[in-house]
Parts: structure tokens; sequence; C-alpha cells
């Protein structure tokens, strides 16, 4: 698949093969693609812990509050996406610019987990609705969790859908 192969193959998956365990390379070639990802500064300012068995069921549950993502319940692995240190210069860049730098970076590697797992043929869901509390006891972190990606097969019936996006002339300007 070229790159836009991928991203018009990509799309939130809300239905998984509850019986199709995902293969370890193929997680690893996820987090492979993931560990380089650009960010500012080189800081890498996230930690990604992987969630499979029990761990992904409760970390799934932690998704599920107010009615929200009942189907993470079917997905096999679960991607916890927490906050981790900026380096100085980033800090520093990140204050004096006023930008968040660091959500802009967990936002970039959650971009390439989401590719990579298209290219293995699995489907995932970046999620933001979750407890943060709740995934941090499980997942024994110390810093705030950010995003949450839900991982495994999609199930035969979950078709690929059109995308429906702000029109070319809508989201583009060019300036000369
Ligand atoms: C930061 C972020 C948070 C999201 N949170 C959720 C969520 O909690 N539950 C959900 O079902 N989808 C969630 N989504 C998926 C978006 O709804 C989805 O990407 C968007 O509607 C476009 O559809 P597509 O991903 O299928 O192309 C989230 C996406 C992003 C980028």
């Amino acid at each position: 698949m070229n790159f836009h192969e991928i991203a018009l193959n990509r799309q939130s998956c809300r239905s998984y093969d509850p019986d199709k365990a995902v293969d370890n390379e193929k997680i690893t070639s996820i987090l492979e693609s993931a560990r380089i990802a650009p960010s500012a500064c080189n800081s890498q300012p996230y930690n990604i812990t992987v969630c499979k068995g029990d761990k992904a069921k409760a970390v799934a549950k932690a998704t599920q509050g107010m009615g929200m993502n009942k189907f993470t319940e079917n997905a096999p692995v679960m991607i916890v996406i927490s906050e981790g240190a900026y380096v100085k210069s980033a800090a520093i860049g990140s204050k004096i610019k006023g930008n968040d730098y660091r959500s802009i970076d967990i936002g970039i590697v959650s971009a390439y987990i989401t590719a990579e797992a298209t290219v293995q043929g699995l489907g995932t869901c970046i999620l933001g609705w979750f407890d943060d509390s709740k995934i941090r006891n499980i997942c024994d972190l110390s810093t705030p969790v950010r995003l949450v990606i839900s991982l495994g097969y999609a199930s035969a019936d979950d078709n690929l859908r059109n995308k429906k996006r702000k029109s070319f002339d809508e989201l583009i300007k060019t300036v000369e």
C-alpha cells in the first residue's frame, strides 16, 4: 500500500472480531513504526503501554463511561498513550511559544500507530473518551493518559466506509 492507500483504508474500527488474536510480531511492527515518529526537539514526550488479556478488558471498560465506546469490549489489545517528560528545549520552546507540543506529538505517534496497523491488516480506533485515573491504576502509570487506541481484527461485516470530510476548498487555502 502506498501512503494514500493507507490513508484511505484506515478508519475507526468499532466492531472487532473477539475470536481473532493479534500476533506479537504485528504488535511489534506497529510499535517499531511508533518509535520512529517525529516529535518536537525529538522529545518523544509520551509512554506507550500495550494492554492484553485481562488488562485490555479492564482498560476497555474504562473507555465505556456514559454508554460510550461499547465496541472496545471485543478489542483484544488496548494501547495506552500517557504523557512523558519533555526534553529541556521542547519544554522551554513550548512555554515561550505557548504551543502544546506534547499533545501534537501524541497525535502524530497515534497516527503512526493507526497507519502501521492498517498496513498489518488490523483495525484501530483512537479514543479520547476514557477514565484517566482508572487507566492509570490498571497500568500503574504516574502521568496523565492522553489517548487510548483499540486494536484488533475488524469483524467480517465491518466494511470500508466513505470518508466524510470537509471539501478540499473548505479545508485548504493557498497563498502566494
Ligand atoms: C483525538 C481523537 C479522539 C477520538 N475519540 C473517540 C472516541 O472516544 N470514540 C470513538 O468511537 N471514536 C473516537 N475518535 C474517532 C473519530 O470519531 C474519527 O476519527 C472520525 O470521526 C473520522 O472517522 P474515521 O476515523 O473512521 O475516518 C477519536 C479520534 C481522535 C483523533
